[in-house]
């Protein structure tokens, strides 16, 4: 079995929320890729988008994903761009079960509506910028996962799904 248990997918997709729950269900230890890089910093993923621009903080990510996958017991909870790196994908694949949650674009744009804190949204054509990414990155995500999750339902629900995934299948 995977030492840890890696949730990807598009932002909005419920990976914090959902993580948090799955942790509490294995009694895994729940780590935000996001959280740490913004404690490490001490200061918001927009902050850091806004001051040293996307390219820094990728850099941030690739090296927060080599030490979370360094640890065991985890139920990380991944940003939604992580998947572009194939060298991210390599490791988490390596050392957890990666479970994708699936939403459709109509999801995500209803959970974040008031949404200020995602630099990658922050456009006036919010609805058709969430469809495009959504589309660039669907086969990343379907490529680098070893299941795949519904997460249109609520997060209890989708936590309890990944955890029998998990234990049947890692
Ligand atoms: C990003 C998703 C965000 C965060 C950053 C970039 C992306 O995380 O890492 O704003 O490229 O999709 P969430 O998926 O947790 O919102």
């Amino acid at each position: 079995m995977k030492r840890n248990i890696v949730l990807c997918g598009f932002m909005g997709c419920g990976k914090s929320t959902v993580g948090r729950l799955l942790a509490e269900l294995t009694g895994y230890t729940f780590s935000d890729s996001d959280e740490v890089i913004e404690r490490a910093e001490g200061r918001t993923i927009k902050q850091i988008f806004a001051e040293n621009g996307e390219e820094y903080f990728r850099r941030l990510e690739s090296d927060t994903v080599k030490r979370l996958s360094e640890g065991s017991g985890l139920v990380i909870s991944t940003g939604g761009g992580v998947v572009l790196n194939a060298e991210n994908v390599r490791l988490l694949r390596e050392t957890g079960f990666v479970v994708y949650l699936r939403v459709s674009p109509e999801t995500v744009i209803k959970r974040l509506r008031n949404d200020r804190s995602r630099p990658l949204l922050m456009r006036p054509d919010r609805d058709k910028a969430v469809k495009e990414l959504m589309g660039n990155r669907e086969p990343l995500y379907k490529a680098a996962c070893h299941a795949v999750t519904d997460a249109d339902r609520g997060a209890r629900e989708t936590a309890r799904d990944i955890m029998s995934l998990y234990f049947d299948k890692s």
